[in-house]
């Protein structure tokens, strides 16, 4: 059932809030039935900074799907030595097991089924239980995000939906990260704008590089 943000916020305008004001509010509201979906892309980097300075017990978790680049593992390790924080972890099943079950590669063969089993899936169950969820989705990443609210409710999984960076450019994240010098995946200074799994991720501008071919232009975490 579609849920007013009024509910939770009364009669404050959160499109006119800034980031840190969305993630001041969310916090406030929610905590600690709210965390931060975090993949480890630029996005991830500026949130996480605004969440743990606010709230150093914040909850973050990531979904790991086992075919994540090494560069992405390796800032997650950098991100939690930076703030001294454990990110909880939800994941599909092993390749060893996906293989034994689908057969090899199926990434290849069937993508959404890969990405149901090993992105969809986990979400569900990291969903389970909060309140709330906090996202690096912005507008202009695609045509299919234009619209994303700032703070909404989440009518598929049922909580609410914050994306506090929704208006933010490529440029305010670059700037952001810069002012304080935060850990970045590597992977962007080498032309990728987006970061997903391995054998479904090219260097592209904007969303372009995520399956390739494929016609796909989504997982479903957000769609
Ligand atoms: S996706 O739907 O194609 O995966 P995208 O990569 O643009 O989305 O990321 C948008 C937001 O979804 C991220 O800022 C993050 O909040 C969340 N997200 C995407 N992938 C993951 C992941 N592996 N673990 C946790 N959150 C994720």
């Amino acid at each position: 059932m579609e849920r007013s943000v009024a509910e939770l916020v009364g009669g404050t305008d959160v499109e006119a809030l800034t980031a840190e004001e969305v993630v001041e509010t969310v916090l406030e509201r929610l905590h600690p039935g709210v965390a931060l979906a975090c993949s480890f892309q630029k996005e991830e980097s500026v949130l996480l900074d605004m969440l743990l300075e606010r709230e150093p017990r914040a909850r973050v978790f990531a979904l790991d799907t086992h075919v994540l680049f090494p560069e992405t593992y390796a800032v997650w390790r950098q991100l939690e030595q930076r703030y001294g924080i454990r990110i909880e972890v939800f994941e599909g099943p092993s390749l060893g097991r996906q293989a034994a079950i689908h057969g090899e590669a199926l990434w290849e063969r069937n993508p959404d089924l890969c990405c149901s089993i090993r992105k969809i899936g986990p979400l569900g169950a990291a969903l389970s239980g909060l309140h709330g969820w906090i996202t690096g989705v912005r507008r202009d990443q695609s045509s299919s995000r234009t619209a994303t609210p700032k703070l909404g409710w989440d009518d598929r999984h049922e909580l609410w939906k914050a994306s506090p960076l929704a208006d933010w450019t490529d440029d305010d994240v670059w700037a952001y990260i810069r002012e304080r010098d935060l850990p970045v995946n590597p992977l962007h200074e080498r032309g990728y704008a987006s970061i997903g799994c391995t054998h479904c991720t090219t260097p592209g501008t904007g969303r372009e590089g995520r399956w390739v071919g494929s016609g796909k232009t989504e997982c479903g975490l957000h769609a």
